[in-house]
């Protein structure tokens, strides 16, 4: 593994259990989408899994689902779910037999793997007819004023502190090196109805704000809490949060 490699999976080696409570899952729709392009449904696995945001929709269509991440804690903290396995275990090298994959699921980690091995890998594990999707939720948008002040803050002087990658989820997953005959993903997005507490915990689980604290400015983290609580108002009132699904997706 690269020393830059490490330093990006650091970022998620800590806080499984903030990640599992305020990260959103995504649309079933996505997963029945994936579901009708593989020729055959036995084993899917989502890599880079987190907390199983993706996994537990699988299970509805595939006889076997294995889920992994290389962070222990964010598997300690993944939500339990019949028919999902969940591994500690690199995308780079899946613990399954050659030819045994129908679907191979990246959802919102593509950007920091090893792409090179990865693909190597999806190569050995898929089969004829097998669907690779590397599945990615931009920015989120919201309403109104605090979706302007939002957008500001966004592009404000914490953006300095994403880690190299976060451009690919900007782009929507467009530039990532993608080496495979490709489907449009159907126009799809995650949506939320969050209070203030619920968006301000989503924002709590940003590498660009663990980073920011581990530089010491956890001034500029407060200053964006401040923003966007002022341009909230009311803390209890709920806000519609969208995040656009974007991504890449090939059948092998
Ligand atoms: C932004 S989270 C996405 C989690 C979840 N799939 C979701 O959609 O919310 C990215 C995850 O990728 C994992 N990750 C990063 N590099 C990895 C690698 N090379 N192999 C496996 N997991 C990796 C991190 O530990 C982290 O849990």
């Amino acid at each position: 593994m690269s020393g830059s490699g490490r330093l990006r999976r650091a970022h998620f080696q800590e806080g499984g259990g903030s990640y599992a409570a305020h990260r959103p899952t995504y649309p079933g729709e996505i997963a029945k989408y994936l579901a009708s392009l593989c020729f055959r449904r036995e084993q899917a696995v989502d890599v880079g899994c987190g907390t199983g945001q993706f996994s537990g929709l699988l299970p509805e269509y595939f006889r076997a689902v294995r889920a992994t991440d290389v962070s222990a804690s964010q598997i300690a903290s993944a939500r339990p779910c019949d028919r999902v396995e969940y591994v500690v275990e690199p995308a780079e090298r899946i613990g399954l037999a050659d030819g045994s994959v129908d679907l191979v699921v990246a959802a919102q980690a593509a950007h920091w793997f090893d792409l090179d091995a990865f693909y190597k890998e999806i190569q050995r594990v898929t089969r004829t007819g097998s669907v690779l999707a590397l599945v990615s939720y931009g920015v989120p948008s919201l309403p109104g004023e605090v979706g302007e002040v939002f957008v500001e803050q966004y592009n404000g002087p914490l953006h300095g502190f994403w880690p190299q990658g976060r451009e690919h989820v900007e782009q929507g997953y467009a530039g990532l090196d993608f080496p495979f005959v490709e489907l449009e993903i159907p126009p799809m997005a995650i949506e939320r109805d969050w209070d203030l507490g619920g968006f301000l915990g989503y924002f709590s689980t940003w590498s660009a704000v663990k980073k920011a604290r581990e530089a010491g400015r956890e001034d500029l983290v407060e200053g964006m809490r401040r923003a966007l609580s002022q341009a909230w108002g009311d803390p209890a009132e709920v806000q519609r949060v969208t995040f656009p699904i974007n991504g890449r997706v090939a059948v092998l």
